[in-house]
């Protein structure tokens, strides 16, 4: 099969993927989803096709392995996420399951095996869409799963070790689920850049050198809910507009800070009524940067910001840890075979940072890490505008095949 075969069904399968989502007329398969259900029926339809044995731990990851020559006591790592977040794009997560798949399914046809074992992984929750916290499908593999989590509600108050529950899992067994299948010669992930260097370089795929650190906070403004009617301008503890004045503090601070990222992307208003004054405001923050004592500094800021804010308005604010993930380098090794397969594909071999988080964060705890990314127009994501080409993929596929044939005269 050629690459272009290879990347039409590529491209073909996360238009299928694409169709499986919770919320009518637009992508979102949070995790543990009925929709992730389904598109478990399918990746496993697809990872048997290409020779692997598929299993499905206790989480949720949908794992397929292909075996190397005499059982292969070491194991490289493929994958990305198969969740979203709400109104996503098709190519967020599945294209990188579907690339490796592809990378499989050549050394299937050619009847090929490898000194190693390959496994191909389709996390189950990358987005932390349903529960606020992200990586729980990686976590789970690298053993850093915190089961504290397991309490956690979603939006219909269903605990996190209900909803694996539902999907099969056992909460009490997720220790069983960290890697134990011997030595590990890495985690190896294709991504959609999801930003702008590659299409400014006109280049299709590109080497990442590091994924920046990232924090999630809570914070909750508390005033006082008042008529909207009766109560005085200058006699109100109005909870939204001190989230307000704090949303642009944030806005303020990332553009002033070279390399930092902040947003606000959830706000709850309540009791949320057109002729009440807001007596609460709950909101997000994702605060990112490369430098993590930075990012730290940056995050205390803001927090003390929001202090300032609700006192000087005669209000309280709590803020709330959700998650913390340091900033991560790529494994020199791994992204070195990496650039040394694009080179030799006669393309250019560009590095460059991702200022998304991924599953390789937490991968980097138990195994080297690498990524590809591959270009997509404009650079759009977490957006159902999101996009790639069928030639892009092409070489994406075969940069990880030449890969894996250069890791194989290395090990
Ligand atoms: O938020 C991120 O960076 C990733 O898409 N989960
Ligand atoms: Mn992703
Ligand atoms: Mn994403």
């Amino acid at each position: 099969m050629t690459a272009s075969g290879d990347a039409a069904t590529v491209m073909r399968r996360c238009d299928v993927l694409g169709t499986f989502g919770e919320e009518p007329g637009r992508l979102t398969r949070p995790f543990a989803s009925p929709a992730m259900v389904q598109v478990h029926e399918y990746v496993t339809s697809w990872m048997r096709e290409a020779g692997m044995a598929v299993r499905k731990d206790n989480v949720g990851n949908l794992l397929g392995r292909y075996e190397g020559v005499d059982g292969g006591s070491s194991t490289l790592i493929l994958g990305s996420h198969l969740d979203s977040v709400r109104d996503a794009g098709r190519y967020d997560g599945p294209l990188g399951v579907m690339v490796a798949i592809a990378a499989v399914q050549r050394l299937h046809d050619s009847a090929s095996r490898l000194p190693f074992a390959i496994e191909v992984v389709g996390f189950a929750d990358e987005e932390g869409l349903r529960y606020g916290t992200p990586y729980l499908g990686s976590r789970a593999l690298a053993g850093t799963f915190a089961v504290t989590d397991l309490t956690h509600m979603d939006a219909q108050g269903v605990s996190l070790a209900d909803a694996i529950r539902t999907f099969g899992g056992d909460p009490a067994r997720l220790a069983a689920d960290r890697w134990h299948g011997g030595n590990l010669l890495g985690y190896v992930e294709v991504h959609i850049e999801q930003g702008p260097v590659l299409e400014a370089r006109d280049l299709p795929v590109g080497i990442v050198s590091a994924i920046n650190g990232q924090a999630r906070y809570r914070l909750t403004f508390t005033g006082e809910a008042a008529h909207a009617g009766t109560t005085p301008m200058n006699r109100r503890r109005d909870a939204l507009v001190a989230a307000a004045e704090f949303i642009l503090v944030v806005e303020a601070e990332a553009r002033e800070t070279e390399g930092l990222v902040a947003t606000v992307g959830q706000l709850a208003v309540s009791p949320g009524a057109v002729n009440v004054v807001p007596g609460q405001a709950v909101l997000s923050l994702d605060v990112r940067h490369a430098d993590d004592k930075i990012r730290l500094e940056r995050s205390s800021r803001l927090l003390q910001g929001a202090r300032e804010i609700a006192a000087r308005r005669g209000l309280s604010v709590e803020s709330e840890p959700v998650a913390e993930n340091r900033s991560v380098p790529c494994s020199p090794r791994l992204a070195a075979l990496l650039e040394q397969a694009v080179q030799e594909l006669g393309h250019p071999a560009l590095t460059l940072g991702s200022g998304a988080g991924h599953d390789a964060v937490v991968m980097a705890g138990i195994t080297d890490v690498a990524m590809l990314f591959v270009r997509c127009k404009g650079g759009i994501s977490h957006n159902p505008a999101e996009s790639v080409t069928e030639e892009d993929v092409a070489v994406a596929i075969d940069v990880l095949g030449k890969f894996l044939e250069l890791s194989a005269t290395k090990s």
